[in-house]
């Protein structure tokens, strides 16, 4: 008999150590190692995909059958935009995200609506019952939609066989376990073989694999954190839940742009597409209130009204106080800094809060001008007609600076029905005004946009 392997891993990155160590040396973390067994067999793995290597040899890249990409419809707008366009055939998905967020209920929604594709859905962690109840309750259903409830992985590789689905979700990774392995479920050493597995075999088959994968709130249980150079994709399922709706982002993607983002809105009868997202980004206001401004943003490729709002009254303690929600407060630091220096606002001794409304981060710089005019609306206390919205980046030298993709945000408020948009004069070049019924009001400076605000 073999000597039982063993190592140390942290629970947190997955480093692995031949000794136990107080404090992880990659990633900075306090009392996550853990003793793993290690066992591994080395030829003759039954059920998992093998390769003999003799098979592979090096090519010429100019020599490499070229198949044009083809995307595999999901059915679900917001997801395919997110992926780059749909789902690549042989791509390991992950999707991570806290406890309760709605990531089961994605992606039942997404086996359900594929009709048109063999769909195979593992669960560890809910009965075929309790799937069932779920599919009730979003309402739609269909006949190659298939359930499993089998954590070991040899034996879905086994199902897999049979089954030949045209795409595979596991729910979640965290419950696997292979026999090659001899620790438990959910440990760093398992997370990873386990994930191993689905990602040879999702090249050797060319079938997509979605993996979801849990992270608590302070980040203690392994998984995604160790799996994100493993799989080609990362998406992360966010939201607050003081709000109705869910982001769905993606932090890495080999094929396609990681600045799109995916809105939905968790209703009673699961997760509904937010084709326009303005519409709960904008809040609903009858009465004009000094402190809002709308920015004309874009978040990957699509253009959306967001609001900012600002407050600022005078300091009660001696150090003014810089709060700010969704934005970051270095930015409204420096823009405040802009407004005293450059056009004598005096702001000073004032407490100032930002927050952009609905819980959403904004790193796009064309938010700076309605930052900017939100301020100087809440200080003066007059409110900005709600039918404005602004677009420009803002200088140190308090000038208005243009920025990207102008026309697309101008055509997405015109379509909103907004009726002025102040931009940056310099963003006027080979601008079709003509073709907006919105009217477009070019500035260069901060005092500029402020005599035409507040005339
Ligand atoms: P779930 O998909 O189980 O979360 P996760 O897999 O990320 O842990 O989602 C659970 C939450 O979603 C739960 O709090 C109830 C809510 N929910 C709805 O509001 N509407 C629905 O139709 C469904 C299915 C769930
Ligand atoms: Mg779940």
């Amino acid at each position: 008999m073999s000597k039982i392997k063993t190592a140390f891993f942290c629970q947190n990155c997955g480093t692995q150590a031949p000794k136990w160590m107080g404090k992880c040396n990659a990633c900075g973390e306090w009392n996550t190692f853990i003793e793993e067994v290690i066992q591994r067999e080395v030829k003759g793995q039954p059920g998992s995909p093998t390769r003999d290597p003799r098979t592979v040899i090096p090519t010429r890249i100019s020599e490499v059958t070229f198949r044009l990409e083809t995307r595999i419809n999901t059915h679900d707008q917001e997801l395919n935009r997110v992926l780059g366009g749909g789902l690549v055939p042989g791509s390991l998905t992950l999707i991570g995200g806290e406890p309760g967020i709605g990531k089961s209920t994605l992606m039942l929604q997404v086996a359900l609506k594929c009709s048109d594709q063999k769909i195979l859905y593992i669960t560890g962690e809910e009965s075929d019952q309790q799937i069932r109840m779920r599919a009730e309750r979003l309402g739609f259903t269909h006949e190659n939609c298939f359930i499993l409830t089998e954590t070991n992985t040899q034996s879905i590789f086994r199902h897999l066989e049979s089954l030949a689905p045209g795409i595979v979700i596991v729910d979640s990774i965290q419950t696997l376990q292979t026999d090659l392995i001899d620790s438990s479920a959910g440990s760093v050493s398992q997370i990873k073989e386990c994930a191993a597995e689905m990602q040879k075999y999702s090249k050797l088959t060319n079938t997509p694999v979605f993996l979801i994968g849990h992270i608590t709130k302070d980040g203690s249980l392994a998984g995604p954190k160790i799996l994100e150079h493993m799989v080609d994709t990362v998406l992360q399922f966010e939201g607050d839940r003081n709000y109705g709706y869910r982001l769905l982002r993606s932090l890495k993607n080999r094929f396609g742009s990681t600045s799109e983002l995916g809105i939905y809105d968790m209703n009673d009868a699961g997760l509904r597409e937010v084709s326009n997202p303005s519409e709960i980004l904008l809040s609903q206001r009858d009465e004009a209130v000094s402190g809002i401004a709308i920015s004309a943003m874009i978040e990957g490729q699509r253009p959306m009204l967001i609001e900012t709002q600002a407050l600022v009254s005078s300091a009660v303690y001696g150090t003014p106080q810089r709060s700010t929600t969704g934005f970051d407060a270095r930015r409204l630091n420096m823009l405040l800094a802009v407004l005293e220096k450059r056009s004598g606002f005096r702001l000073g001794h004032k407490d100032v809060f930002l927050n952009i409304a609905g819980g959403i981060k904004v790193d796009d710089p064309a938010i700076d001008l309605a930052v900017v005019a939100a301020v100087l609306s809440s200080n003066q206390d007059i409110a900005i007609d709600s039918n404005t919205c602004f677009a420009a980046e803002v200088g140190l030298s308090g000038e208005i600076r243009p920025i990207n993709r102008v026309e697309q945000r101008i055509s997405e408020a015109n379509k909103l029905g907004f009726e002025r948009i102040f931009i940056s004069r310099y963003n006027t070049k080979g601008l079709e005004s003509k073709r907006f019924t919105i009217q477009i009001i070019p500035v260069g400076k901060i005092e500029e946009m402020y005599g035409k605000l507040f005339p």
